[in-house]
């Protein structure tokens, strides 16, 4: 089913109106963003979640990884996304470390994320692993993400950013682990770089989104890293990012023209002066 203007009318996104979405067939259009003026204009374009993915650390801080990105990070930077976004659901990624220790401590910082920066939800990577946390925090009131597949806070467990799930015994844990999730409380799924075919069994067992990021077109709905999709990060271009602008190149040529300008005096004339 196409995009509706049903779906931009709705005054906000919240998590049952994704669930809504997944009964009625709608698909769930979701982009990262990590500042206040980039979350405003892909809500304005009718965006139904912005992850504030912590992704962030190789996007805004040029790690290699998304290891190092702190709690102070991520509330720093939903704190602006939350300015910036009046229609879309906002949801913070909470970073490596800060909720794999203890369930009372994902608790907790889960906590601090929602009161302190005003967004509604929160993703974390794993299976098994979490469910006891996650539990905490949805009975609590905490709306949770989930995040299957491939988990890069865990890539120097694997050792690489390789599909997940392609073997029968690694899909059959990605399976299990998304049943568990649901019964945890989770009101949606992300799903990353796993076959189609594991994605659309997943989709068609749980009762909750599933969201895919290089899993297939079955899922509910579809999130990109936004930097990869309005190409400004051209070195990382795996299959499944689909480039919808090059503004790579739109930039540089930009600024070249602007040092060009300022070096030959060309700017500002005096129309653009006091
Ligand atoms: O950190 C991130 O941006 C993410 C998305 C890729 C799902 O987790």
């Amino acid at each position: 089913m196409g995009y509706t203007t049903k779906d931009l009318e709705a005054k906000k996104v919240t998590t049952l109106r994704l669930q809504e979405m997944k009964r009625t067939g709608r698909k769930i259009a979701c982009l990262t963003a990590y500042d206040a003026l980039i979350a405003e204009i892909f809500d304005e374009c009718g965006i139904d979640v912005i992850l504030v993915g912590d992704s962030l650390g190789n996007i805004v801080q040029g790690h290699d990884t998304t290891i190092p990105v702190t709690l102070e990070d991520t509330i720093y930077h939903t704190k602006a996304v939350v300015k910036g976004a009046s229609r879309a659901l906002v949801v913070a990624d909470m970073p490596f470390m800060s909720y794999q220790v203890t369930a009372d401590e994902a608790f907790r910082n889960a906590g601090r994320i929602l009161k302190e920066t005003g967004c509604a939800a929160v993703k974390l990577e794993g299976g098994k692993n979490v469910t006891e946390a996650v539990s905490r925090m949805t009975d609590a009131g905490i709306p949770v993400m989930g995040h299957l597949g491939l988990m890069p806070q865990s890539i120097h467990k694997f050792g690489s950013y390789r599909a997940r799930g392609t073997d029968p015994d690694e899909a059959e844990k990605i399976f299990n682990d998304a049943l568990l999730l649901e019964k945890a409380g989770c009101f949606a799924i992300v799903l990353e770089k796993i076959p189609a075919e594991l994605a659309k069994n997943i989709t068609d067992a749980v009762h909750i989104p599933t969201i895919g990021i290089g899993a297939g077109p079955y899922c509910d709905g579809q999130i990109l890293v936004y930097t990869d999709m309005l190409g400004l990060t051209v070195d990382f271009s795996p299959r499944f990012v689909r480039r919808y602008a090059n503004l790579l190149n739109i930039i540089k040529d930009a600024v070249a023209n602007y040092c060009n300008d300022v070096k030959n005096s060309c700017f500002p004339n005096l129309e653009e002066s006091y």
